[in-house]
């Protein structure tokens, strides 16, 4: 690959420069084939050198010659004097040395320090919050880097600033595996926070891997972006009872509603008699049709994050005394005034009808008596005015004309 042939392309600049320090460190990524070349040794046999190597195969020094055999899979040396190993394991890691002398007798070492790695999966952010709560500890997520050689480290950024736990509020907690069978190393770094009230509202976290040689490149996750509460202290929590006072009538309905204004809104838990009621948690509580046993006191309590739990003050619940035969009462006394009502009613008609007549009748007798004292001639013409005004009532006129004085 790309990597590999970068990877070689440098020993071998590291190889040239080599011949003049006369020892080198050498990387190679676990897998791929790793040549070193055994400086000032002829290019073709016949050759006079000896590569001698101590690694995590070898129990003391190995020594490996052109003409011997090679060793298992794991290293031969080239028909030009250089060592290969085909594919390097974590066990190669140690000192490579060889010893050659040229065909002028001139002798040469080279002196190596091999070291593998493994570059990890891209890191990644799990179980990321959303959220988090000023003023206390949050979980940010876990950073997890898997199958790097070396180990290497994690570290965290905020807003493109490296974190460092500093015992307050930035804490991480780390921890690091070892595969038993390909001994590559899974990294978790768990984040703590505890964002300062009035921070940033929208703070971004990345997290990036560290690889534990030099010359590496670091790794990044994507950046996740979280949202901190504005909170707004829990000031007072209140209950509020409806109907006021809390006396309902058997069957009635009460209300009862914590009112604990806060960002975010806290969770409101109800108590009866001093103890939890079992219901899920919610700012009202209902109480339908009540009954006895719905009697006492009641209290809730706010629980928010930053600030614990806050209990209300308390109100009683209680049945009106009158109970059934109130209501039955009640229910009697309203008709009967009705009643009342209509039968006045009645009897201001009535009495109005009754004034009327009398009015009327009050009319014609003096009008009767007018008559009688006034010109008698004139009776012939009065008597036709009559008869034009009181034609329906000519009955009623004529009784009372009878009983007129
Ligand atoms: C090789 O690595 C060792 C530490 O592992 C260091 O002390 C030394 O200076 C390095 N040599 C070269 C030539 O970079
Ligand atoms: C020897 O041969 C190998 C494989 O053919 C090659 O990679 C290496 O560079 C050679 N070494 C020298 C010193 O030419």
């Amino acid at each position: 690959m790309a990597a590999g042939a970068a990877v070689r392309a440098w020993m071998l600049v590291l190889c040239l420069w080599g011949a003049v320090t006369g020892d080198q460190n050498i990387t190679a990524r676990i897998g791929k084939p790793l040549v070193l070349n055994c400086k000032g040794a002829p290019k073709k046999p016949p050759q006079q050198l000896e590569w001698k190597l101590n690694t995590g195969r070898t129990e003391a020094w190995k020594v490996l010659s052109p003409q011997g055999d090679p060793w298992d899979s794991v290293a031969r040396v080239l028909p030009n004097g250089s060592l290969l190993l085909p594919a390097v394991g974590i066990q190669d890691e140690g000192t490579f040395r060889c010893r050659a002398t040229s065909r002028s007798g001139k002798e040469t070492k080279s002196n190596y320090r091999v070291r593998v790695y493994q570059i990890p999966g891209k890191p990644e952010i799990v179980d990321p919050a959303s959220e988090l709560m000023p003023g206390v500890p949050n979980k940010v997520g876990t950073c997890v880097s898997e199958g790097g050689y070396p180990a290497g480290t994690l570290s965290w950024h905020l807003d493109g600033k490296t974190l460092t736990p500093d015992g307050k509020g930035v804490s991480m907690k780390e921890e690091t595996k070892r595969h038993p069978e390909t001994g590559l190393f899974t990294l978790h770094s768990e984040l703590m926070v505890t964002p300062t009230r009035g921070g940033a509202l929208h703070p971004t976290f990345s997290c990036s891997f560290t690889p534990g040689l030099p010359r590496r490149r670091a790794l990044h996750t994507a950046p996740i972006q979280l949202r901190v509460w504005n909170t707004v202290p829990l000031e007072e929590v209140q209950l509020v009872v409806e109907p006021e006072g809390g006396a309902v009538a058997l069957g009635g309905t009460v209300t009862l509603t914590c009112e604990a204004p806060a960002q975010p809104p806290p969770q409101i838990h109800w108590i009866k008699d001093g103890r939890p009621l079992p219901l899920p948690p919610g700012p009202v509580l209902l109480l339908p049709e009540v009954g006895p046993e719905d009697q006492g006191t009641y209290s809730c309590v706010a629980t928010h994050p930053s600030h614990g739990p806050q209990e209300s003050g308390a109100v009683s619940i209680s049945l009106i005394e009158t109970g059934e035969e109130g209501t039955t009462a009640g229910s009697v006394e309203g008709p009967g005034l009705e009643t009342l009502a209509l039968s006045l009613g009645i009897l201001g008609g009535l009495g109005t009808v009754a004034l009327l007549i009398g009015v009327i009748m009050w009319h014609q007798r003096r009008q009767r008596r007018g008559q009688e004292r006034k010109v008698p001639e004139n009776q012939e013409e009065e008597e036709e005015e009559r008869a034009e005004l009181n034609q329906p009532e000519e009955p009623e006129a004529a009784e009372s004309s009878t009983g007129g004085p």
